[in-house]
């Protein structure tokens, strides 16, 4: 447990700005200070609990803006519930997530939003917030996206995909973009021609093609480009800024710098698995293939590039996971036979820091980018700066101590997340979480989880700082 101060003594401290050996000292839950290891103030800090960092990295904890907890999908729900994956969470360094309540077509945002609540109150590891996926665009629900603003839950999801899901047609995003464009939210798009793909899929299960390597071909790089072009435009006419969620398109990747090359308020993430897996996963045999279907779909490897340079470029913002698991067993068995049966979705909320630390590593980011794209970028695109995603005084001491050294081996038998598999199995990756702290408590203690259910806290978002 914490004690009313505690200093991490002696490592590297990396945030989005800086890197500076210094020592971070903690009081009731909040970064008190921050001050070089060899300074008179440091030396000063004598009353309290010592964490030794030295030769490790401490960071500030990850920020994960894309999570399904427990989402209804497919006729199944994600199997990780809101305490086993923020267990995970923290375990992976990731100390705050936010979540998508869903509202269901007939039923107003606050009854989807309470619902969601009563899922999550009580049972986090870690803090969360919620986005809202906005599934019946009408005059009551518009008016309701002014409330939930005011709430804290700032940013809304619209669907291109899905077509009697969670789709909207472009008149119902356009009114929920003018919405946001007049109270301040931010719209987060799935951006997919839905209405195309599923032709597409009918004349694929009409073909016999029924594995899931076909979930990539039916779902073309050019319709997640389209669609990505025409939420920009979209956007544009509504004055609204907008936020493309699970890039992984190069060509949609293109529609996005050249919108920000025209100053226009676009922003853009990609996910873990875009980066490091390929349509060569989607085709391993023997169904294998269905631990990896998600939307928007695994690419061609080519396509990887053009993610890593958009990181680098500031052309894409942020990495979260889309952490949205199934268990192999019974749950993407479901499509056997028929692809387009296989829930969406691919586990991860535990793996993100380390696999982005890999990409360091390998020299794809800098270390200072890679805590950017992790912690503060998405803190800040969401309304949680500088209360998460920096080490700042008067910040959530919200700390991951890193061992950048540290050698492991990602697996289903060790990882903590409630599936079945790893989409990273056998994959070796240098560095590794050590010690968590969130809000000052320890929650991971050099392999060890001393959390529990129920410390998180739900934390309500104010507006996007990105558009400041
Ligand atoms: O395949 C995915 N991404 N499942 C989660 C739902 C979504 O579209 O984000
Ligand atoms: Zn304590
Ligand atoms: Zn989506
Ligand atoms: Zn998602």
């Amino acid at each position: 447990m914490s004690s009313p101060r505690t200093v991490i003594r002696g490592g590297l401290v990396v945030t989005a700005s800086d890197e500076v050996h210094a020592d971070v000292l903690v009081e009731e839950g909040r970064i008190a200070a921050v001050a070089a290891s060899d300074s008179s103030a440091a030396r000063s800090w004598t009353d309290a609990e010592v964490i030794d960092a030295t030769g490790k990295y401490v960071i500030p904890g990850g920020v994960d803006a894309h999570t399904h907890m427990e989402l209804p999908f497919g006729g199944t729900f994600a199997s990780d519930t809101f305490e086993t994956g923020t267990r995970a969470a923290a375990w992976g360094g990731t100390t705050t997530i936010v979540d998508f309540a869903v509202q269901s077509v007939g039923q107003s945002l606050r009854a989807g939003l309470d619902a969601w609540h009563a899922k999550a109150d009580g049972r986090c590891a870690v803090d969360y917030g919620f986005h809202m996926i906005v599934s019946d665009v009408t005059d009551p629900v518009l008016k309701e996206m002014d409330i939930l603003v005011e709430e804290g839950v700032t940013s809304f999801k619209l669907f291109m995909a899905y077509p009697g899901v969670f789709y909207s047609d472009d008149g119902r995003i356009l009114r929920a973009m003018q919405r946001a464009s007049g109270n301040g939210g931010l719209i987060m798009m799935h951006a997919e021609n839905g209405i195309a793909i599923d032709v597409l899929v009918q004349q694929a299960l009409a073909a016999g093609k029924t594995d899931p390597r076909y979930h990539g071909e039916v779902r073309h790089a050019l319709l997640e480009a389209e669609a990505t072009h025409r939420a920009i435009q979209l956007a544009r006419v509504a004055g609204a800024p907008l936020y493309v969620v699970h890039v992984s398109a190069e060509q949609a990747v293109a529609e996005l710098a050249a919108a920000r090359d025209m100053d226009l308020p676009v922003f853009g993430e990609t996910c873990p698995q875009y980066l490091f897996l390929s349509t060569d996963n989607l085709a391993e045999p023997d169904f294998e293939g269905a631990k990896y279907v998600c939307s928007t779909p695994l690419r061609p490897s080519e396509h990887q590039a053009a993610l890593w340079r958009a990181l680098r470029t500031n052309d894409l913002q942020v990495v979260s996971t889309d952490h949205c698991p199934f268990c192999f067993a019974g749950q993407k068995e479901l499509g056997r036979g028929d692809f387009s049966k296989i829930p969406n979705g691919l586990p991860g909320v535990e793996n993100r820091m380390d696999l982005l630390h890999q990409a360091v590593v390998d020299g794809h980011l800098t270390r200072r980018r890679w805590i950017e794209i992790a912690c503060a970028a998405p803190a800040r695109m969401f309304g949680l700066y500088p209360r998460k995603g920096t080490l700042a005084p008067g910040a959530d001491a919200d700390v991951v101590i890193y061992d950048p050294h540290a050698e492991q081996v990602v697996s289903a038998r060790t990882h903590h997340m409630n599936v079945d598999y790893s989409a990273y199995e056998g994959r070796r990756l240098t560095g590794r979480v050590e010690t968590v702290l969130s809000r000052g408590v320890t929650v991971v203690d050099r392999g060890e989880y001393t959390g529990r259910a129920g410390h998180g806290h739900y934390v309500p978002r104010g507006l996007s700082s990105y558009l400041a």
